[in-house]
């Protein structure tokens, strides 16, 4: 039976047919007011959710668009080593109030990691034309460490999300500058190039993204690879889908191409427009809102392996369970001969990009 909540007001109707129309028809309306009101404040007992970014550049500035719009932050600070750039995108964002729902945007300075749920790292140089993520390894490693130690000595008690690039080995250089327990210390890994991998297969097989699951695992860099093993269309392993639709008999030669299409999406990108940021700010709140709310997703997202896959003391991604503590588990499942090589391949270039630092 319909119950008002707590929040809402209550009135009493006679037994007159007007009354009892009226009285249903009021009941409606108050149950979606009552439904809006839920959605749109806090209730007390509820945490004050703060979100500190470092990076206003394309990716920093596209997430906290993102961010606001989605209502699952409280408090959105914004921090840049270029003070005017910070002013600038504060206020930009700041106008933008009136067609979200209410957010503190502002910006900030290192005493804000103190009471942080959440730090995202997008500081750093951007990928240019040619030049390959892990190129960017010497320049970021630098940047990203200096943040990861200055989050750390303000005692934030929140996760670290790094997202610079070259993601995997700045996840490793954060949570070792951090000492932090290692799920509180993710990258933003391959969730981005899983959503490309959706997006391409569903095209493909002229089928709703939403109903395609699939995974691409490894380093974010040219040796991820998709876990066709893990892949599922309308609920069913993708093996099996190809053989009721039928409209691929090589599918092999179609799969080796669509791999290599999402592979190559961020070469392509850069090339026509100089930078990626759209949908990985909206990567980025995904796993806000599994951080946040306790949402429990899996997603792969960058994190420190310790025996899992056979796979010691590097970070890369695979299929992680994602709560307020960062990664609550590694899904350890089993991959295919091929697939595990390929794990393995990514972990050995990620190694010897590691050892290329003093760490
Ligand atoms: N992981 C992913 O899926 C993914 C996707 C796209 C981009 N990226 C990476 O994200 C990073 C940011 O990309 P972008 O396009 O926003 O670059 P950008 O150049 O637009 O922004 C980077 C910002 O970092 C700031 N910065 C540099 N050093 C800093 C420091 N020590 N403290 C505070 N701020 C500092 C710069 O002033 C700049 O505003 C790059 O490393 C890029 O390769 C990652």
């Amino acid at each position: 039976m319909f119950k008002v909540p707590d929040n809402c007001f209550q009135i009493t109707v006679s037994n007159c047919q007007f009354c009892l129309w009226f009285s249903n028809f009021y009941t409606v309306v108050l149950f979606n007011l009552c439904n809006f009101n839920k959605m749109h404040t806090k209730k007390e007992s509820e945490p004050h959710r703060k979100v500190v970014v470092v990076g206003a550049g394309s990716v920093g500035a596209t997430y906290c668009y993102s961010l606001a719009q989605s209502g699952l932050a409280d408090e959105i600070v914004l921090i840049d080593r270029n003070e005017d750039l910070v002013k600038g995108q504060v206020l930009d964002l700041v106008h933008g109030q009136p067609f979200f729902p209410m957010v503190d945007i502002r910006a900030g300075s290192e005493e804000d990691y103190a009471d942080s749920q959440l730090v995202v790292v997008t500081a750093g140089a951007a990928q240019k034309p040619g030049e390959t993520r892990l190129q960017l390894l010497k320049k970021n490693a630098d940047i990203v460490g200096g943040i990861a130690e200055t989050v750390a000595r303000q005692e934030c008690n929140g996760v670290m999300l790094i997202v610079s690039n070259p993601v995997d080995v700045l996840t490793y250089v954060a949570l070792k500058r951090t000492g932090w327990e290692s799920g509180r210390v993710i990258g933003s890994g391959t969730v981005l190039d899983s959503a490309r991998f959706r997006h391409i297969l569903g095209k493909h097989c002229d089928v709703d993204v939403h109903n395609v699951h699939a995974y691409f695992l490894g380093e974010h860099g040219d040796s991820e690879f998709a876990a066709w093993s893990m892949t599922h269309i309308a609920g069913i392993p993708v093996d099996e889908y190809c053989k009721v639709c039928g409209k691929c008999p090589g599918w092999k030669k179609e799969r080796d191409l669509i791999e290599k299409q999402v592979r190559e999406s961020a070469y392509h990108i850069i090339n026509s427009k100089g930078s990626t940021y759209f949908a990985v700010g909206l990567a980025l709140v995904k796993i806000t809102s599994s951080i946040l709310r306790k949402q429990n997703s899996v997603l792969t997202v960058s994190s420190f392996l310790s025996g899992e896959f056979g796979i010691k003391d590097v970070c890369l991604s695979v299929p992680c369970i994602i709560s307020d503590r960062g990664v609550l588990k590694i899904i350890d499942s089993r991959l295919s001969t091929e697939e595990l090589n390929s794990l393995h391949n990514s972990a050995d270039i990620l190694r010897k990009a590691i050892d290329s630092l003093e760490v």
